[in-house]
């Protein structure tokens, strides 16, 4: 029986050893879990804010049924140095803000009265620990954010099961010579306990099929081998994630007296000196790097947004990949990761710094609990086992590795470096590639970087602080933004010996000082902090098949340029070809293959046309006119008149001869044709077109109203282990749906029913984009998100169950 008890707490600021006495009138705040030491600003704020010597209280009443049983206290995460204490006693300690830790307070309980319960946690950077030590590009927001739970188990039970799928040899290709083996710990095992297996496919309500294999527990003997050969299964794939749950029993005199459930996926992974291969196929990784910040309340997020990030990385960037960037994340995101078919490269917490010998002891156990908590999901692909982007350092990382080969011999280990040609004592070199700048090539060739070539290659980050760039950014900024993601990924893509790359990064996030923009947030994303797409956001959407894809990168207002040049515009699809109307004049159908990008599944294609065939219906001139007056104009069009190359120039100076035309004639034409001054509002449609069918549609022209539309990720708020949240992305969009990049009216949220907001209620919408969140409180009912801003109203319904 799991029993969570993330609500009922207390917290304080300033921790005193007061709070330990037992029947202490507390006058703290109240307080749910997940929660974060501080609530902080949107940006601006110190990161001193967070960091304190703080106390967690929270009273436990023992059931006098549990008398019969373990009784085992779980923190899932907690930032970042905790000291736990029942009834006064110190009970255990845990020296990592990134992963899980469990207490058995079994003998610990008093049954007669109630139990006090205190956390104390010190969220201070200045801790012996990783990340701590030097400086860090991201902010370690502190507190107990992730969930606490009891497990109320048999006095013997199975404390851990880890189970080793089997599809035969790494080559193969489907399900039929499967296999499952079992690593067991059994706590306090005692003669003729028997160990039974069931297991069931895990989508509908499948039933358990009892597996034909038992084994029978020796006295003293903890640890097992449980194999079972199984009858064909499906396999776990990115596009069909098929998933296992595996029920291991324990059983004493025909009783069950524990059981445990771990959700399982059959699939070989292997990055060989080639590239990647899920089951004996290549795939070419293509991932973002991934934060677990979002903004006001750092770490502190449920259940459902953990998993909404998953979402947006399969469902709305079309990846297949993420690297937990720089520590292991929530059990709900890669669980999600698991059903979707995401795969995870997933590390040790740490940012280039390596401590003392304490310190490194610290990392090395964080490798082992990395390894124990995370290893049954069939999403992980690699271990990460250096601090990211440290120094060599021989005698620590033979030990990181042989510790992750030792607990899970089933996967590669990868330790992510910024310099190359670094020791190779991981499976797979894997490298921050931060060498595109714009006009040069999109990533180095592997032989540049790797020190043993037969080794395998993966980019674990590009872009990043080479061109950081705002939603709220010039146009030709985030232009340019968006290309710089495309180029990398194009040569990663004709690059067959790296088994892919990790962009940085999927979000916008808060980080120290030493970084970001000076408003305490590194403009990294491809979204914002608020996960609203950027540009560069339609790079990655634009290579799945599933959804269609249609984004253009110009507003088509030429104030937006110097010089009121067009200069380049990019159309980003997965059609087939998109076709272009100026006024409902058809200029030109662009095909998607004969992009900018040569490797990549969709490039971007670049606009070369904004006349189409209007100069030969309106002007009556012959097609070749036409065809050497429009190459001309459309030229201009891009980089004005005194910036045209000297073809150009040498072809306008022959185009007048021979067409006896003047430069105020010409003026006329471009004004006329490109310039869309004056008169009617020019109206440029795009239609992507895949398979003959239109199967998106974009219009850009000016603006004459604007509205609001919210975006709200779900619907139903369900209080489930603790309190639900739901993300309300907010566009400031004209009629046709565009985003407003230049929008600056305030936005004023207030909320009817049980919910609350996060963070202010008057917001703005930096680059036509924002959100918030809303909370739900305890209660059920009918609740009312209102979005106001000068005299528009929106409103958002959602239904809470508590
Ligand atoms: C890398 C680092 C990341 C992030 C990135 C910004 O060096 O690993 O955490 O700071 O640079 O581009």
């Amino acid at each position: 029986m799991r029993l969570y008890i993330n609500d009922g707490w207390e917290f304080t600021e300033e921790y005193s050893d007061e709070l330990l006495s037992v029947n202490g009138v507390s006058t703290l705040n109240k307080i749910r879990i997940p929660h974060t030491t501080k609530e902080v600003a949107y940006n601006y704020f110190d990161e001193s804010e967070y960091q304190m010597l703080c106390g967690y209280r929270r009273v436990i009443k023992a059931d006098s049924s549990w008398k019969e049983y373990a009784v085992i206290l779980n923190f899932e995460g907690i930032g970042h140095d905790s000291t736990v204490y029942l009834n006064g006693h110190e009970i255990g300690s845990h020296h990592c803000g990134y992963t899980a830790f469990a207490i058995d307070i079994t003998d610990k309980l008093d049954y007669q009265k109630d139990n006090v319960l205190v956390v104390k946690v010190d969220s201070r950077e200045s801790l012996n620990t990783p990340p701590f030590g030097f400086v860090i590009d991201y902010m370690t927001f502190g507190g107990i954010y992730r969930d606490v739970y009891l497990d109320i188990r048999g006095t013997s039970y199975i404390e851990d099961a880890f189970a080793k799928t089997c599809i035969g040899s790494i080559e193969e290709t489907c399900g039929k010579d499967a296999s499952i083996e079992t690593e067991l710990l059994i706590h306090n095992p005692k003669p003729d306990m028997i160990v039974r297996q069931y297991i069931r496919i895990k989508e509908g309500e499948a039933d358990y099929h009892v597996l034909s294999k038992e084994i029978g527990i020796q006295t003293g003997v903890e640890t097992y081998n449980l194999v079972q050969k199984l009858d064909e299964v499906k396999l776990w794939d990115i596009d069909t994630p098929n998933l296992y749950e595996l029920k291991t029993q324990l059983i004493d005199a025909g009783q069950v007296i524990d059981e445990k459930i771990v959700t399982v996926g059959f699939r070989t992974a292997l990055f060989a000196k080639d590239g990647f291969y899920l089951n004996g196929r290549k795939v070419k990784l293509r991932g973002l790097n991934r934060h677990q910040s979002y903004p006001y309340v750092g770490y502190a997020m449920p259940e459902s947004m953990q998993k909404l990030d998953a979402d947006i990385l399969k469902f709305e960037l079309g990846l297949n990949a993420v690297r937990t960037s720089h520590y292991p994340q929530s059990q709900y995101f890669i669980d999600r990761c698991d059903e979707l078919g995401l795969l995870v490269f997933t590390e040790i917490p740490g940012w280039q710094h390596i401590g003392n010998q304490e310190w490194k002891e610290q990392a090395v156990k964080n490798v082992e609990d990395m390894i124990l908590q995370y290893r049954n999901h069939p999403s992980i692909i690699l271990w990460g086992v250096r601090i990211n982007e440290s120094v060599d350092d021989d005698e620590f990382y033979t030990r990181t590795n042989a510790l992750a080969r030792k607990l899970d011999p089933t996967r590669q280990t990868g330790g992510v470096r910024c310099y190359k040609k670094g020791s190779m004592l991981e499976d797979v070199y894997t490298y921050n590639d931060f060498s595109h700048e714009g006009t040069n090539k999109g990533c180095e060739p592997k032989k540049n970087i790797t020190s043993d070539n037969d080794k395998p290659y993966l980019i674990s980050e590009y872009n990043g602080h080479m061109f950081p760039c705002k939603s709220f950014d010039w146009e030709e900024k985030r232009t340019e933004h968006a290309l710089r993601h495309a180029r990398v990924l194009d040569e990663v893509a004709g690059q067959q010996d790296i088994a892919g790359s990790f962009g940085w990064c999927m979000f916008d996030y808060n980080t120290h000082k030493d970084f970001g923009s000076g408003d305490r947030i590194c403009y990294h994303g491809v979204m914002d902090m608020f996960r609203n797409p950027k540009l560069a956001a339609a790079v990655y959407a634009s290579q799945q098949e599933e959804s269609p894809v249609l984004e253009i990168s110009s507003s088509f207002d030429i104030g937006e340029h110097p010089g009121c040049n067009r200069n380049e515009i990019y159309i980003f699809s997965n059609a087939d070809s998109v076709k272009m109307y100026k006024n409902d004049i058809l200029i030109k159908e662009y095909k998607m293959s004969e992009g900018i990008c040569k490797n990549m599944i969709h490039s971007p294609v670049k606009v070369d046309d904004y006349i189409g065939d209007a100069l030969e219906r309106g002007e009556n001139m012959s097609h070749k006119q036409a065809a050497d007056v429009k190459e001309i104009l459309n030229e201009v069009a891009g980089v004005g008149l005194y910036h045209l190359s000297k073809k150009m120039m040498a072809k306008a100076m022959l185009v007048s001869v021979k067409y006896r035309m003047k430069m105020s004639q010409a003026v006329e034409l471009f004004n006329k044709y490109v310039g869309d001054w004056g008169g009617e509002s020019t109206a440029y449609r795009f239609e992507a077109i895949k398979d003959g069918k239109v199967i998106a549609t974009r219009t850009k022209k000016p603006m004459k109203q604007w509205t609001i539309q919210a975006k709200l990720d779900h619907k139903e708020l369900v209080e489930k282990v603790s309190y639900d949240v739901a993300l309300v992305r907010l566009h400031a969009v004209d009629e046709a749906g565009n985003i407003l990049s230049y929008f600056h009216e305030p936005v004023r949220l207030s909320t009817s029913g049980p919910i609350e907001i996060i963070g202010s209620n008057v917001i703005t919408l930096p680059g036509g984009m924002g959100g918030t969140y809303i909370r739900t409180t305890g209660e059920s009912g009918e609740a009312k998100l209102i979005i106001e801003a000068a005299g528009h109203r929106t409103e958002i319904c959602v239904t809470v169950k508590a």
